[in-house]
């Protein structure tokens, strides 16, 4: 039985699609929560929502391209609840598709800040105080397309590349003082538009015929959170219902 009961969450691009499922999970679970969106109008709701679960919630709008409002953020949620056992790297661009002939540089810039450095600003704010106490755990939200490539999404493929290589990486530093970091690949997940975390659509994607739900996204990044989890590191989870296409 997973139960974050004392724990403290912090979860980027928490209000909508897989990041808010993961809130309402983790609060379910009995976490305390810092959420963290460009959005707050939608955090606000989402807080709101898990009331029933937990009202030990902190909101903050927060860009996480910008490393002076990520650790911002981050302090005030130490501040809170004393410290972050938990950070779930989830906020990131995707929707842009194009070839590659097409992509401004502007664009894989504004990819690269918030794919990659959002990563790298958040996990470097959390890290000390998870190392001081012996205890973390870091789940970066990954993709498919950062393991096989897809076409017309170069730059969202690099970057969540990125994001497993640094996850694998990362790992194998900070593994042994406590910190576990692994990743979590999403294939195709339903529209994050949808607030029924259960809400699925045909797919040709997977064997499965379906998209996974963003219950079923938040539930992994739940266990991988969880002390059921603790010989798992430096892993990347492909979560894809057997994906057919690469
Ligand atoms: N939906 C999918 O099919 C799918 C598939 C594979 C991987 N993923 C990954 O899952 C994660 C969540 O995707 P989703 O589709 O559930 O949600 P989404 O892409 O619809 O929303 C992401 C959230 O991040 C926030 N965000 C975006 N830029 C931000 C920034 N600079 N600072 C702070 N917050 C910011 C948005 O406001 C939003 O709340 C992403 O990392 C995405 O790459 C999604």
């Amino acid at each position: 039985m997973i139960n974050f009961e004392g724990k403290s969450v912090l979860i980027t691009g928490a209000s909508v699609g897989i990041g808010r499922a993961a809130a309402i999970q983790f609060a379910r679970f009995g976490a305390k929560l810092a959420m963290v969106d460009i959005n707050y109008e939608k955090l606000k709701s989402v807080k709101e929502e898990i009331k029933e679960f937990t009202d030990d919630v902190l909101i903050c709008k927060c860009d996480v391209s910008r490393e002076e409002e990520v650790n911002n953020a981050v302090e005030n949620a130490v501040k809170q609840f004393g410290r972050i056992d938990i950070l779930v790297n989830n906020a990131a661009l995707w929707r842009s598709c194009h070839p590659f002939e097409e992509i401004p540089i502007s664009e894989w810039q504004s990819y690269i800040n918030v794919n990659i450095m959002g990563v790298v600003y958040f996990s470097k704010a959390v890290l000390p105080q998870m190392i001081e106490n012996n205890y973390g755990r870091i789940i970066n939200v990954a993709s498919v397309a950062g393991v096989y490539g897809n076409a017309n999404m170069t730059c969202y493929s690099a970057t969540k590349g990125a994001v497993i290589s640094l996850t694998k990486a990362l790992a194998k530093e900070v593994t042994a003082k406590g910190v576990l970091v692994n990743s979590v690949s999403p294939g195709s997940v339903s529209d994050s538009s949808d607030s029924d975390i259960n809400s699925y659509t045909e797919s040709e994607m997977s064997f499965m015929g379906r998209t996974g739900t963003d219950k079923e996204n938040a539930n992994l990044i739940c266990f991988l959170a969880s002390d059921a989890a603790s010989y798992i590191s430096g892993q990347n989870i492909q979560i894809d219902g057997c994906r057919k296409k690469q």
